[in-house]
């Protein structure tokens, strides 16, 4: 674990940008359920730079006033040790960037109908965003500037959520520098008016997720690749843009009628809000057939990402758990307070006789709360350490056991361990005893496959991906 910071215990490190580094981290006095929690913290060198955090603290201000499904949610933000941070949900899952580098690289597209969920999601946060108003209902003008794949967070429930409005221009950031506002954003990803350093509205947004769309379809990046940011720039403000189906023919004509019309370099000719776009791609993804052996996001993410999955699910269990102990300690901590001579008077007078009982209450009903006191909070006492050694050997004592991620082609299938039934269905994750033979077997519907598996001490190799084929007759 990493240091205590303010009201959060830092767990572990996420990522770290050109300003800012995030944090997985839990609040300190928060109940389980609020966990996990990210921090993103100003890396410390920027802390002199008041333009910087003016910006930093305008991103905070923007994301507060927006709550949506498809927006990370901000819980707090501040300053703590003269670091200024912003405490939101933490998205367990990956960035876009990652998922489509893994497929880049193996030179394959997304399944189509994650792309369309993608971009009804995005498009819907987006709209959200740019049509938000203050708790005074004001119109706040919002345009995030900076949407590229690494700013749209995918969780391992399927999940998908947009982050970092750290650029965002909204009425409260009009008044910061000029020279902050500048060609900000990610090159690559930028919209020609961007690049031209001209006044933007949200048809910039709409334009940047053109260029995501355009790379999810094709399996490349659109302009990222280009060998200097001068080139990038002169591409999206001047350079034709080839028609998505000539580096895909298989990309549906009505999708690629829909990323290019957000591809327009006037942004007269794009969409005119996110509502637009995405009633366009509603359309299209409502005249589709429905495909139930599709690869849903969590499926994908899980296998694509699976070493990142059982480790991270390790950590913030782990988090959790300690936690829990803390509280559990921390009323046993209470009750060895107190004193010993009371609860061997209250074992005295248990022994004794009714009357002389009912004496003492007539005399003097004080100690006998004194001892209805201890009783109480000895019992639980022993109940909650009870509890907390029961927890304790349930999560401590299976050193030898380890995480084996399970998952099968088609999906969905009811997993059985030694022939029984073990109440998961692929993709899942089991905890089994290192170094035993297991057969695992695999049933959906006509489909079956089985197969010995040993799990061994490495995340890496403890991954079982059968494929279903049909049951023998
Ligand atoms: N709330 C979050 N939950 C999970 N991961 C996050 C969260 N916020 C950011 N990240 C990860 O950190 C990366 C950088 O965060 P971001 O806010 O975009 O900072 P930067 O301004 O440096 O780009 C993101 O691309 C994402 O992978
Ligand atoms: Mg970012």
């Amino acid at each position: 674990m990493l240091e205590r910071f303010g009201d959060y215990q830092l767990i572990t490190k996420i990522a770290t940008g050109g300003m800012a580094e995030i944090y997985l981290a839990k609040h300190v006095n928060s109940p389980v359920t609020s966990m996990p929690i990210a921090i993103k913290r100003i890396l410390r060198q920027h802390n002199a730079n008041s333009a910087f955090i003016k910006m930093f603290l305008a991103e905070a201000r923007i994301i507060c006033n927006l709550t949506h499904d498809h927006i990370v949610k901000i819980y707090d933000f501040g300053r703590h040790d003269d670091i200024y941070y912003i405490a939101m949900d933490y998205v367990f899952g990956q960035n876009l960037g990652q998922l489509l580098k893994k497929y880049e690289q193996k030179g394959k597209t997304l399944p189509l109908d994650l792309i369309l969920e993608t971009a009804d999601a995005v498009l819907e946060g987006l709209d959200f965003a740019h049509n938000a108003r203050d708790r005074n209902g004001h119109f706040l003008n919002i345009v995030h500037l900076d949407m590229n794949p690494n700013n749209i967070l995918l969780s391992y429930d399927g999940r998908i959520k947009l982050v970092d409005f750290g650029i965002a221009h909204a009425a409260y950031t009009q008044s910061l520098d000029r020279d902050l506002k500048s060609v900000q954003g990610t090159y690559g990803y930028l919209s020609p008016e961007q690049c031209l350093e001209q006044p933007v509205d949200r048809r910039s947004d709409l334009f940047s997720f053109g260029i995501i769309l355009y790379e999810m379809v094709s399996g490349k990046p659109l302009f990222k690749h280009m060998e200097s940011d001068a080139a990038i720039l002169h591409a999206i403000v001047r350079a034709p843009i080839p028609d998505v189906r000539s580096v895909n023919p298989v990309v549906p004509r009505e999708l690629a009628a829909i990323i290019m019309k957000a591809l327009q370099k006037d942004r007269d000719k794009r969409y005119a809000s996110a509502a637009e776009m995405l009633a366009d791609i509603r359309r299209f993804r409502s005249m589709r057939e429905f495909d139930p052996q599709a690869e849903t996001l969590p499926i994908i993410l899980k296998r694509e990402f699976a070493a990142h999955f059982i480790k991270m699910t390790q950590i913030i269990e782990k988090a959790q758990t300690a936690y829990l102990m803390d509280e559990i300690f921390k009323d046993i901590g209470e009750i060895e307070e107190v004193n010993l001579a009371e609860k061997i008077r209250f074992s005295e007078v248990e022994g004794a006789s009714e009357r002389r009982d009912d004496e003492e209450e007539e005399a003097d009903p004080a100690p006998r709360k004194s001892w209805l006191l201890p009783l109480i909070i000895g019992a639980t006492a022993l109940f909650l350490v009870a509890g907390g050694i029961a927890l304790y050997f349930l999560l401590f004592s299976q050193s030898e056991t380890v995480e084996v991620f399970v998952s099968s082609l088609p999906p969905e299938a009811d997993i059985f361990v030694d022939g029984r039934d073990a109440g998961a269905k692929t993709p899942a994750s089991l905890r089994l005893i290192k170094g035993r033979t297991y057969i695992f077997g695999f049933h959906k519907g006509d489909l079956a496959a089985e197969i010995p598996f040993v799990p061994g001490k490495d995340a890496e190799h403890n991954k079982v991906f059968v494929k279903l084929r049909p049951k023998e007759q």
